[in-house]
């Protein structure tokens, strides 16, 4: 059976990595179908090269537009490059608008569907990524839910049992397969001058946070804040979304340190040393989660919720006092919870499914 892998954005091909390379493992008929969603080379180009992932047989060069155009022309080319293709399943991960675009292509072309990572509901219909996520698991057969909390989600709307499989999410793989490379190769850390647990980190990118002018700003505020209060360095990749946004709006906080997006192994470093993780991204909850560093979620609500259900995470919203607030109870909070994502195998178990159920 020859299976179609999806990768369109950064957290895609970072979660995908695990699964490609068990398809590599077991000599499977694969090709990785590239939407173009993602294309400046450190959101794209840089993660298959440090990954050592094989090149993508196809790339769609979407690129940036609105919801419609960029789905719409995801739609069209993954339908055009299923019918010269005609896989057996099509693999998709996440929530972007490059896997919803797929998800449906393939199903219309009656193309079974995995989707990994199903299950996660914020329920909160306004974030383009909540709509992505419930078409997607709609449309799916091979549905691979992280927890068991995902599946009894799945299970409430109705999707039959025997298409859902609790596997653990695949970003428990790529962590334990990249920390201790990213902790041997050094030097991030250094080069910015920052010592273990001696500084924060900050990744900012949702719609919701940055392409409202006021929220953006009130976020800024916070963390400015908190820089201050702390007196510790607060490390801020700055997506290129928000870094757009930043300039429209004229932003420019104070007691940041922006810096450009960094690899993934540079990125775990930073991570694994920080005394605090403040975020909106989906990815870093879990990665924070499982690297036992403390995060706060600058969102009013979270896909992830067994990040706070274990005391590794909390919800901030976007009020500065609040962002405060919440950092201080973070840091004051024992640290030794549980992963709930996995051990670290869910590449494998993914890939025995579909390869069995073919
Ligand atoms: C997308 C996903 C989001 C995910 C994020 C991962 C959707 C609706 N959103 O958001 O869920 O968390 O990816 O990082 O699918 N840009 C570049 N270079 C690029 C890509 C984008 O400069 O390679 C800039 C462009 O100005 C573009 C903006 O970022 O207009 C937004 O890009 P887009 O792909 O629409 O959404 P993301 O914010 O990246
Ligand atoms: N990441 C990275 N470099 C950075 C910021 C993030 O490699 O400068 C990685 C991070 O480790 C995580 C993923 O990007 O695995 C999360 O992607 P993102 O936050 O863009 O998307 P989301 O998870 O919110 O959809």
């Amino acid at each position: 059976m020859k299976i179609a892998v999806v990768c369109g954005t950064r957290p895609e091909i970072i979660k995908m990595a695990p699964v490609i390379r068990e398809l590599e493992g077991k000599n499977a008929d694969f090709f990785i179908l590239h939407t173009g969603q993602h294309y400046s080379y450190n959101l794209d180009r840089v993660f298959f090269e440090q990954l050592k992932l094989p090149e993508a047989k196809y790339n769609l060069e979407v690129g940036s537009s609105s919801h419609a155009e960029q789905t719409a022309k995801i739609l069209i080319g993954v339908e055009r490059v299923l019918q010269g293709e005609n896989p057996g399943i099509i693999l998709v991960e996440g929530d972007t608008n490059s896997i919803l675009a797929a998800a449906l292509a393939a199903v219309k072309l009656h193309i079974k569907v995995g989707h990994v990572e199903a299950g996660l509901r914020s329920y909160d219909r306004n974030m383009p990524e909540e709509i992505n996520r419930i078409l997607a698991d709609h449309c799916s057969v091979y549905l691979s839910a992280p927890t068991e909390k995902a599946k009894a989600i799945l299970l409430g709307e109705g999707v039959s049992e025997g298409k859902i499989f609790v596997t653990g999410n695949t970003i428990v793989d790529a962590v334990y397969r990249n920390l201790e490379i990213a902790r041997e190769r050094g030097n991030t850390p250094d080069a910015l001058n920052l010592r273990p647990r001696e500084y924060l980190v900050v990744t900012l990118h949702r719609q919701e946070n940055v392409d409202n002018g006021g929220r953006f700003a009130s976020i800024l505020e916070g963390l400015d804040q908190i820089a201050a209060d702390f007196q510790l360095p607060v490390i801020y990749p700055v997506h290129p979304h928000s870094r757009k946004r930043m300039s429209e709006f004229k932003l420019k906080p104070r007691n940041l340190t922006l810096i450009d997006p960094v690899d993934f192994l540079r990125f775990l470093q930073l991570e694994s040393g920080a005394r605090l993780i403040l975020t909106d991204s989906g990815g870093v909850q879990e990665e924070a989660c499982i690297l036992g560093v403390p995060c706060v979620t600058l969102r009013d609500s979270t896909e992830r919720p067994e990040t706070i259900d274990v005391g590794a995470n909390i919800l901030a919203g976007a009020s500065p006092d609040r962002i405060v607030e919440c950092s201080k109870l973070m840091l004051g909070k024992e640290k030794h919870w549980q992963n709930p994502f996995g051990d670290g195998t869910a590449g494998r178990k993914i890939v025995e499914i579909i390869m069995g159920g073919q």
